[in-house]
């Protein structure tokens, strides 16, 4: 093969390559199958064996990362990425529009509400349709360029489709939110915990940590994706007007937009989309805080202009974290597989966030000793979207005086070995018990062995399990 052939064959398999990666990341609506993608992969691979000149960075090839980082290099902003005001009330949101029909006499407004998904706000840039640079947020004006992370994202395009009518910009700076979806973020926390290493308390301190590696091959490994919601340059092509327009026109141009959005022209509507929203939004296969709602027209943004932080045309609107308030009953301790000693809330049931909740974590001794967690209080309990509920705090103000300090045991309360605190600084805070085959560990290590992610043992559960150690 001549190297002409080689490059014409090369241009045509990145394309279809493209092509299916945005069927299948972007639009969730694969038309190939797993082998037939995996072909064409493979015969590209092959060509750039061949022929190492056709290795560029937009290559399919290259969303594996390449080589690692010293550093991050600062990335200048093209405009400034901005934060939004937040409130938690209503009352607020009607101020906003109040504030807005004083800047804007006697104009309507048509607004926009998006879900607000918890991750984190980058910036990409795109010069004649090809991506070249990627950046965090950081102070606003200058970020750090993560371009060879974003490169591992799938659904972020490498290059831009043309829109249906107008051609590819020369150069748009778009704005949008990396994040971890829930599916992914549980599949990355039980391989952590498989591997010894520290489990992350949440999808978004998952997705930062991820953002932050200096090896992109590492970044590769982690279900990240991307959602777009603004714009701040658009050069050599037909800048939208509104933002209906705009996530209409992002989406032409290959990428994912909000999966819901809600265009309403009034307040009432705007608090209605925000109720609808919260009761969608745990379905979703990612974590939301809240609701951003935006003025559509962008002549009335002009208009409205910024504070000195954040634009007078849009704020978000966030939900309460999912609290409740109830008693503790009791503390059990758990032993787990590896002997670790877990104190655990026995509490009055209460609902919280679609279910019953009966018991929580409470970490560790330590934790429960900074938080004077005793039996008989009423505590707050939190659900950090699927994760175990957590005990938060103590109400003080609910004691009477009755409450009791629990006294951590100093021996296994599943066969009475020794218990023991030792390790490295994160590791000392857990009790464990020294004896290897403590019934609960030998239990644990069983569940373990039989769980969906090892043997997937039918019928291997609790119950079994503790028949078969007995
Ligand atoms: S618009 C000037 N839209 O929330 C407008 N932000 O405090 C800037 N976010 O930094 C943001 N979803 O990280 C916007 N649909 C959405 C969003 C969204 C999540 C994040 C973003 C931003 C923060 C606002």
């Amino acid at each position: 093969m001549t190297h002409a052939q080689a490059k014409a064959r090369h241009a045509e398999l990145a394309d279809q390559i493209r092509h299916h990666d945005y069927l299948y990341y972007v639009e969730a609506k694969p038309e190939l199958s797993d082998r037939e993608y995996d072909k064409l992969y493979h015969e590209l691979l092959d060509l750039e064996k061949g022929f190492p000149d056709l290795i560029t960075p937009e290559s399919p090839s290259q969303r594996v990362g390449g080589e690692p980082l010293k550093a991050f290099k600062p990335v200048q902003h093209l405009t400034p990425m901005t934060s939004l005001d937040n409130t938690y009330s209503q009352e607020e949101v009607r101020e906003f529009f109040g504030r807005l029909e004083r800047l804007l006499p006697k104009e309507n407004f048509e607004s926009v509400v998006e879900p607000k998904v918890d991750g984190v706000a980058i910036s990409l840039r795109f010069e004649k349709g090809k991506f070249t640079i990627g950046a965090t947020r950081g102070d606003g004006t200058t970020g750090d360029d993560i371009t060879v992370n974003l490169r591992t994202v799938r659904s972020i395009p490498m290059h831009l489709r043309k829109p249906k009518n107008d051609g590819i910009p020369d150069l748009v700076e778009v704005r949008g939110e990396v994040y971890m979806t829930l599916d992914g973020f549980k599949k990355l926390n039980v391989e952590r915990i498989a591997n010894n290493e520290e489990p992350f308390a949440n999808p978004r301190n998952a997705t930062a940590g991820s953002l932050k590696q200096l090896d992109p091959r590492m970044v590769a490994t982690r279900p990240l994706d991307f959602v777009i919601y603004g714009v701040g340059v658009v050069e050599g092509g037909q800048k939208p007007a509104s933002q209906v327009e705009l996530l209409q026109w992002l989406k032409e141009l290959g990428f994912k937009t909000p999966e819901k959005t809600w265009f309403c022209s009034s307040v009432d509507e705007v608090l209605q989309s925000i109720k609808d929203l919260d009761s969608v939004r745990r379905k979703f296969n990612y974590e939301t805080d809240g609701a951003v709602i935006k003025l559509n027209s962008f002549a009335q943004r002009e208009k409205a202009g910024f504070t000195s932080k954040a634009p007078r045309w849009a704020m978000a609107y966030k939900y309460e974290a999912e609290q409740a308030e109830t008693k503790l009953k009791a503390v059990t301790i758990q032993v787990g597989r590896t002997g670790a000693l877990t104190p655990v809330a026995e509490l009055e049931p209460v609902h919280l966030a679609g279910t019953v909740v009966k018991r929580a974590t409470l970490h560790n001794e330590d934790d429960m000793r900074r938080k004077d967690i005793r039996i008989g209080d009423t505590v707050t309990i939190q659900k950090a979207g699927e994760i175990i509920p957590e005990v938060m705090g103590v109400v003080l103000t609910k004691r009477n005086g009755q409450e009791q300090i629990f006294e951590f045991p100093r021996t296994c309360p599943e066969c009475g070995s020794k218990v023991s605190r030792s390790g490295a600084a994160a590791e000392a805070v857990v009790w464990r018990c020294t004896n290897p085959d403590c019934p609960a560990q030998v239990r644990g290590r069983l569940e373990h062995y039989c769980a969906r992610g090892a043997m997937d043992i039918e019928g291997g559960g609790e119950v079994l399990v503790r028949q078969l150690a007995n």
